[in-house]
This record gives structure tokens, sequence and C-alpha cells, in this order.
């Protein structure tokens, strides 16, 4: 079988991670990775369901999750392996792959709550990208990705910034299923920012900006990705129509407001 080489346009960068196991659901997922990783597994589990509590009480994980990672050998016996992506990896395949299909995973929803310091802010000003958090009933749409394992060499280091490798059930439009693999930036990874008010992630990821480029940016190329999939995802699209409020009254300002310089007086 072909690779299928990243576009020139691509530029490798690091992304946003974590640590898990196989499971048809989110729950059951979080429940392997537990097994898997007993001294942050309750607290994970429990920090996740609980959003009221200020994350900062929780049990914090190393801001860079590469060694977490490393120790993830649930597929180590495959030549071949299905990642899911749901954020910058579906409009950003800066990496080889063998097959690239639309795809969705249960019990999930994609939320603007992961701090970016690495890709679209700073430490000092993390940005906002998206992470997900398990809810009953919600389909999470993306794009999934046939790779071979040397390809988390790469990937391991683009999610870096809080996300684990944890296995799922990766579901496709023809009925079929298959176990593979999501990158997840659990609540207690030490880049975890949390719910806010979408108008508040909007003003947020309105003024953050990282070596990847504005943060703005991840949000509508995000978007735009998601139509082309015909994804329906309230979160996104909500706070991708806040930001275009800001850049609209931005612009009036700039321009002087309705009654600017560049509007002829009566
Ligand atoms: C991200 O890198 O934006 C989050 C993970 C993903 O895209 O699957």
């Amino acid at each position: 079988m072909q690779f299928t080489q990243p576009s020139p346009q691509q530029s490798p960068a690091s992304g946003s991670g974590g640590g898990c196991g196989t499971g048809s659901s989110a729950f059951g997922m979080m429940a392997r990775c537990s097994q898997a990783m007993p001294t942050q597994a309750s607290v994970r589990f429990r920090s996740i369901l609980d959003s009221t509590q200020p994350p900062a009480l929780y049990l914090r994980m190393s801001a860079n999750t590469i060694a977490d990672n490393r120790r993830m050998s649930r597929f180590d016996d495959r030549a071949e392996v299905w990642l899911f992506g749901y954020g910058s990896l579906i409009y950003k395949a800066d990496f080889p792959y063998l097959e690239r299909r639309p795809a969705h995973i249960r019990d999930w929803a994609r939320r603007f709550w992961q701090g970016s310091h690495d890709h679209r802010g700073t430490l000092d000003a993390p940005g906002r990208v998206v992470t997900l958090i398990p809810e009953r009933g919600t389909i999470c749409v993306g794009m999934a990705y046939l790779i071979t394992p040397e390809v988390f060499e790469y990937l391991d280091h683009r999610e870096k910034n809080g996300y684990l490798r944890c296995a799922t059930e990766v579901f496709f439009a023809d009925g079929s299923r298959v176990d593979g693999l999501v990158y997840i930036a659990t609540a207690e990874n030490a880049a975890f920012l949390g719910p806010a008010p979408e108008h508040e992630i909007a003003r947020h990821i309105a003024h953050s900006h990282g070596p990847s480029g504005p943060n703005r940016d991840y949000l509508t190329d995000l978007a735009a990705a998601l139509r082309e999939l015909d994804a329906d995802d309230a979160h996104v699209f909500a706070i991708e129509r806040h930001l275009q409020e800001l850049i609209d009254a931005d612009r009036e300002d700039a321009d002087g407001g309705f009654y600017g310089s560049s509007t002829p007086k009566a």
C-alpha cells in the first residue's frame, strides 16, 4: 500500500495529547484508561465528569505527554492503526497515512476547553484548542487515518501539550467499525482550561497567537473542515459566530463606527 504524503503547504507542528485503552464508548474507555494508568485514573474520571470544580484542584499531569504516550503499548503488535482526528488533525494532515476516511466516535463531545502553550498560544498566554469530554449519546464527527506505528513518533510530539493516546471504537459511514486511537487532553493535564461561556471562548481565541499562528485560524479552519464533513457541531459554530461578531465590531470601531470618517455625514 502507498503512503499519502503530506501536502507541501502543511508544515509540521505540535498539537494537543493523553494515554488510555480500547472502548466502544467514552465511559468504557475511561474505565480502561484507569486500569492502564492507576495514578491518574480515578482523578481523571472524576474530574472530567465534575466540571464545577476549578481545574487547579485536580492532580496535574506533566505539561508534556510524550513520555506517557510512549508507554501506550496497546497496538504495538499491529502493522497499521486507525487514528481518529477531531481538531487540527482533521484539516492539517501533515503526516504520512495509508488511507483517510470520514468517521465518528460515540459518547464524546468536542469542546474548546484545552489550553495551547505550544501552537496557538504561549505558556504565559495560552490559546484555546479542542479536546473531548465524555457525553453520553453525543457523536463526534471527524477524520480517521490509517497509519503505521512509526508515525506516532511525530504525532506524540505534535500533540504533546496535554494529549494522551486513548483507545476508541471508530465508526465509518458504511456501518463498519474498527478499534483505533484518539488523542484526548483530559481535565488533569497541566494545560487544561475547562469550560467557559462560548462568547468568552471566542474573545480568548480572538486575542491568542502562538508558534503555529493565530488561534482564530485554528477555529475557522476547524469550522470549515466540519462543514465539509457535513458535521453539526453547535459548540464550534457558536464560537465561530461570536468570533465573527467581534471581528465585525472591531472593524466598525476602526472605521469610526456607523457614523465614522468613511461615512459621509448628513
Ligand atoms: C488537535 O490537535 O487539535 C486535537 C486533536 C485532534 O485533532 O484529533
